[in-house]
């Protein structure tokens, strides 16, 4: 049995949990009009089922954390043997932590360049923060640039360089101090100078539609960083651990920044993230005044325990490699269905990758679809013309081919929007 046909026969099916479904919509905060709502009772590896027993091919790995697949075993059994030592037991670094120190030296030695020490965080918008914090007190400037369509997440700080204008102005005033610039244009990165303490980047824009530069806008952009003293952040949240293709984007054009920020992926399905930076930089939040930026639960023992068997595996099975292969083998199919269904482009690096639709009734009708089909896919949360394929980077050539099926029977149904999830 392939793992395809092995999807949809993994349990009986039940009977729908209406009450479950009603006291969601009830009791927990709805972030839109329209959630998939799916009622999860289990996964594993790439698939998502439902409590009905129906399986869904998570095509958004969780968004971008499950890149060894959902509740890999070697996570499970880390969780389990940390679990018999202890949980959490103190504060950010008062007390030497081994899942939290190993992690630490792995993600040092994995890091381009000389990102030597890692501070450890709960999630990517936290993340952010504290490298926008460490920016700031080490050079002593107070600027902050950031790039149009980026997405750094939620928190206030986050919002701040967030680079769409409709999601920060029902919460302004935000951080002041901060401009943006347009990605992927070599030219103005002129206007960043000597009052700059840090410039943010996302190496490929996930959020802003999949937007991957050219070659020669990072290395620009590293350049210019360098000449007026200003620290580059990049933020791997999203592209870090394999999903591009490498380890980390930046490395695709050999850039070093100084200071990575990562999530998602980092903590093999649990709640982590990471900044870290050149020992220098990061020497500054120990002193002046000591614990001015501390942290209850970042790098939580069962978070970096689950973190250090997730990179394991990843690099044991060189994910990062399999999913530049199959991401663009992917990508030379998905172009083939460019022009029907709405479909303009597709573009991708590595198993990241971005069908961009002509308006967003059809991305709608696409996506409504896909998921009617089986294939937990969306569109990306600032551009509602593109829909973001992230699969775990395990996923296997038959779970490709049944999702290129659905995704063609979806391109190629013609007339109603089926604008109703099911
Ligand atoms: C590039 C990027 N940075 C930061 C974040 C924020 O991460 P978190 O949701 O863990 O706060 C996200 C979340 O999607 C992201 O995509």
């Amino acid at each position: 049995m392939t793992r395809a046909e092995d999807m949809s026969h993994h349990a009986p099916a039940l009977e729908p949990d209406a009450t479950l479904r009603a006291a969601f919509f009830e009791h927990v905060c709805q972030t839109s009009r329209e959630p998939l709502a799916l009622v999860v009772s289990r996964a594993r590896g790439t698939t998502i089922w439902d409590d009905t027993g129906r399986a869904y091919l998570d095509l958004l790995a969780g968004m971008g954390v499950a890149n060894i697949g959902h509740a890999h075993p070697a996570v499970l059994e880390a969780i389990r043997a940390q679990c018999q030592d202890y949980l959490h037991v103190s504060v950010y670094g008062e007390m030497i932590q081994r899942p939290q120190v190993h992690l630490a030296a792995r993600l040092a030695r994995s890091a381009p360049g000389d990102l030597d020490v890692v501070y450890f965080t709960n999630s990517g918008a936290e993340a952010v923060e504290g490298a926008l914090k460490a920016a700031r007190k080490f050079t002593g400037r107070s600027q902050l640039v950031a790039f149009d369509g980026a997405f750094h997440g939620d928190t206030f700080g986050a919002l701040s360089v967030g680079g769409n204008p409709l999601y920060r102005a029902p919460f302004e005033p935000l951080l002041p101090g901060v401009s943006r610039l347009p990605f992927n244009d070599g030219a103005a990165l002129a206007a960043i100078d000597r009052d700059v303490a840090a410039v943010i980047v996302e190496p490929v824009q996930g959020e802003g539609g999949v937007r991957i530069p050219d070659d020669e806008f990072l290395p620009a952009l590293r350049r210019r960083c360098s000449a007026v003293g200003a620290l580059l952040i990049a933020d791997e949240v999203i592209t870090g651990f394999g999903r591009t293709g490498r380890l980390f984007a930046c490395e695709h054009w050999g850039v070093v920044p100084d200071i990575m920020v990562v999530a998602k992926a980092v903590g093999g399905g649990l709640p982590l993230g990471a900044f870290l930076g050149r020992r220098d930089v990061m020497g500054t939040l120990s002193h002046t005044p000591p614990l001015a930026h501390v942290t209850t639960f970042g790098g939580h023992p069962l978070s970096c325990a689950a973190g250090v068997a997730a990179l394991d595996v990843l690099l044991r099975d060189r994910l990062p490699e399999r999913a530049a292969e199959v991401g663009a083998r992917w990508l030379e199919h998905l172009s083939t269905l460019v022009g029907q269904g709405g479909l303009r482009a597709v573009r991708g690096l590595g198993l990241l990758l971005g069908l961009e639709f002509e308006s967003p009734v059809c991305t709608r009708r696409f996506a409504t679809r896909c998921f009617a089909g089986g294939l937990v896919l969306n569109w990306t949360l600032h551009r509602d013309t593109v829909v973001r394929l992230a699969p775990p980077l395990t996923i296997g050539a038959d779970e490709i081919a049944h999702a290129n099926a659905v995704i063609t029977r979806a391109l190629r149904a013609g007339g109603a929007t089926g604008e109703e999830r099911p």
